[in-house]
């Protein structure tokens, strides 16, 4: 059940995409059957690190239906590609794996050959006839082992400006003089993303100059220009098609090199060729979120004021690309502290390269924090509720900037009445249900409430609707169904006269998918493409009623369809007879849309907290999640079943966070044992307890002009913590080392 501290702008509208997606008629990027299609299947090193000697085809290509086998040996040479080697340890930055370019193998599962048929079933027998010998390389996939090998991130050495650069206020060691102090070490264990939707591709040379993907990515315009710069071709030949997305949470954000192996393996066979990769493959070829390694010290005065915060992070990344990710930024304006540093470091390993993945840096940085702010606590005997509204800051202590909206307190002050905080013991195993040991738990969560630049077409037609087109694609917060709601509200048309088409390259410019940023950037270009019409809808309407002649919008009210006069509303025409009075059959309007200038007066972040009640089984170690409470600041609140349903997906991610999601590698061969859902655990319905989410809903305008923030990524972050801290507020025991499985309690 989800609740709300306000009315939200629009009706739940059920998504305009529901029926498709639930009756199976919305095709995903495997479904797309062109004529004369082919189906490739990727062959993966069987080793971490060296050369490939040679590959042995001949077998693959006796077998029935098979087209073509491609490796490095006899691939064709991607133009856009430099002739020299790939960079080698330590990394300078890096750059992409590319598919087939040479023998070097930098990961174990990197991929190797593509075997072509004319079924799937034909193209996968033969790529397992496919045989490879190698010169080994001794390769390090073990983090712990090489720790202290981690280095500065090239984009540091770069730029000494860096977010990601050493940072220090105050002293940043001052925690070490605190009264009560504590430092303590946090392991974040590899993750996997995981969608439903297995990643795929289907690629089509229309010309030999004119490429085609059906693919699934986070964002179409992109991917069009990474596939122009790869083929050397002009970006308008490049057709990038995405219209549905089975979930992705970062790992579309990236192109990685089985896409580019559909694409070479088209060119080859002159044929369509379709790629889906494997659950398997899903572990390494697509990205993960790294293993990594927190330290924070942190102390406070007796009465609870902290004076200083000192957070280090070590992520790993691959030998050959460097994967960054802001770990460490909400420690740095989350809480007062006169003291404050951080420390980001890099670890290259030969395993392939992690991508962002939801809540992308924040969500571990966030274990470790709050999981040492409930230590902190604890220690000083203060409720953790209270030691979190104690040291509160009103004002960004990293920028020195106002929030532009931050109603973090609202949120803890709800989620602690909701959850029945009140009935939690400052004493861990101090409430017991039966033979269970209950206990209550919070974490913080915070994002930057990002907004790009974008650009949408509205066209109205005759018959009174409006189509809108975006290159945005929707991974599945339901991006389609917002649009038509901010349009709704800003054209003065009922939702269903308006059609939002979306993740196709050919429509108008949307970036990536991505940092919870896609209703604020591309809301705000609707909104800036709903005025346009209207200021095009009014300067035509004189012609069907002179009274509209010199007029502002600001003296015009447009509601179901019609223009009126605000002061004398019975004086009105309809959209569609200013359409037909000017002999037009439709009226095509195209707005870009950027931030303002004076949003970056303004420090602007999204804010979460989520609140956990958990029992724990003392004998076996069990450990049940039985309710969640989470509050967001997330702005305006476009539509409130989508958004609970992001937060309520969000919540479930960070269950899997805490408590079993683990990529666990065998380094003996650098590869994972656990490559499917049946090793790599992720919550099920029966691990999933009511989750409870409630939004603040108040508009932040500095953002955009909807007064939205983000809200995927907030929806994660904060959640491990709150449930390791109920862990030991049910136990008081403290797991530093996610995800907390049964054995670590018993
Ligand atoms: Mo998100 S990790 O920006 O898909």
């Amino acid at each position: 059940m989800s609740r709300f501290f306000d009315k939200v702008i629009g009706d739940p509208l059920n998504r305009v995409d529901g029926k498709l997606k639930v009756t199976g008629a919305a095709r995903y990027s495997a479904e797309y059957q062109l004529p004369n299609i082919s189906y490739g299947v990727i062959v993966s090193s069987t080793i971490a690190k060296g050369k490939i000697r040679s590959i042995d085809s001949r077998a693959a290509l006796r077998a029935p239906g098979v087209i073509a086998v491609i490796s490095h040996e006899n691939a064709i040479k991607v133009p856009g590609w430099a002739d020299n080697e790939h960079p080698t340890e330590p990394p300078t930055g890096g750059r992409p794996l590319r598919a087939f370019y040479n023998n070097r193998v930098y990961s174990n599962g990197q991929p190797i050959a593509i075997v072509v048929a004319d079924t799937f079933e034909r193209a996968r027998y033969a790529a397992m006839l496919v045989k490879a010998e190698y010169d080994t390389d001794k390769h390090e996939t073990n983090f712990e082992e090489n720790k202290g090998k981690a280095v500065v991130p090239a984009v540091v050495k770069k730029n000494s400006k860096s977010g990601l650069a050493d940072y220090e206020r105050g002293k940043a060691d001052g925690y070490k003089n605190a009264a009560v102090k504590l430092e303590a070490e946090y392991v974040h264990p590899t993750e996997v993303h995981n969608p439903m939707e297995l990643q795929a591709i289907t690629a089509y040379w229309e010309a030999d100059d004119k490429l085609v993907v059906y693919d699934k990515v986070q964002g179409t315009k992109p991917t069009q220009q990474a596939f122009a710069n790869e083929w050397k071709i002009p970006v308008q030949n490049v057709r990038v098609i995405s219209e549905f997305v089975g979930g992705a949470f970062g790992n579309g954000l990236h192109n990685w090199p089985h896409e580019t192996a559909a694409i070479i393996a088209a060119k080859m066979v002159k044929r369509p060729v379709k790629v889906m990769l494997t659950r398997e493959q899903m572990f390494f070829m697509v990205g993960y979120r790294p293993y990594t390694w927190q330290k924070i010290g942190i102390g406070a005065d007796r009465d609870g004021k902290i004076t200083g915060i000192y957070h280090e992070a070590i992520g790993q990344t691959s030998s050959y690309e460097e994967f960054t990710e802001s770990t460490l930024q909400q420690t740095k304006m989350m809480y007062t502290s006169p003291n404050l540093g951080t420390k980001y470091r890099l670890l290259p390993l030969d395993v392939s390269t992690p991508i962002w993945m939801r809540g992308p840096g924040e969500a571990t940085g966030a274990f470790a924090l709050e999981s040492a702010m409930d230590e902190l606590a604890f220690a000083l005997n203060i409720d953790p509720v209270q030691f979190r509204l104690m040291n509160h800051t009103d004002t960004d202590p990293d920028k020195n900037l106002p929030w532009s909206t931050k109603y973090l307190k609202e949120c803890i002050h709800a989620g602690a009445e909701k959850i029945g905080w009140s009935k939690r013991s400052l004493k861990p195993g101090g409430v017991k249900s039966g033979e269970w040991l209950v206990g209550y738990g919070m974490g913080v969560g915070t994002f930057g409430a990002h907004r790009g630049a974008a650009a949408v077409r509205a066209k109205l037609l005759a018959n009174g609707n409006v189509v809108f087109q975006s290159a945005v694609t929707d991974i599945g917060p339901g991006t389609g169904t917002a649009m038509v709601q901010i349009a709704s509200e800003h054209l003065g048309l009922s939702p269903d006269k308006i059609t939002f088409q979306l993740g196709n390259s050919d429509f108008p410019q949307a970036p990536n998918q991505g940092g919870s940023a896609t209703v604020a950037t591309v809301g705000s270009a609707v909104v800036a493409t709903c005025k346009a019409m209207k200021e095009k809808l009014l300067a035509m309407a004189p012609a069907s009623d002179k009274r509209f002649a010199n007029l502002k919008l600001e003296d015009i009210t447009f509601d179901k369809g019609f223009i009126s006069l605000s002061k004398s509303p019975s004086v009105k025409v309809s959209y569609t007879e200013v359409l037909k009075k000017q002999n037009l059959s439709e009226l095509d309007v195209l707005q870009d849309s950027k931030p303002d200038q004076e949003a970056s007066k303004y420090s602007r972040y999204s804010f979460s907290v989520h609140f956990a009640e958990v029992h724990v089984h003392p004998l076996t170690g069990q450990v049940r999640v039985k309710k969640v409470v989470s509050c967001a600041d997330a702005g305006t609140i476009v539509n409130k079943k989508t958004a609970a349903n992001q937060l309520i997906g969000g919540v479930t991610g960070g269950i899997g966070m805490a408590l079993q999601e683990d990529a666990v590698m065998d380094h003996r061969y650098g590869r994972y044992v656990t490559k499917d859902l049946g090793d790599y655990h992720v919550p099920v319905h029966a691990d999933v307890p009511p989750i409870e989410v409630y939004f603040v809903n108040k508009p932040d305008y500095i953002v955009d002009p909807m007064g939205t923030k983000g809200l995927g990524e907030i929806a994660i972050i904060g959640v491990a913590p709150a449930i390791t801290n109920a862990i030991f507020n049910a136990t008081g025991k403290r797991i530093r080392e996610l995800p907390v499985t049964p054995d670590k309690l018993i």
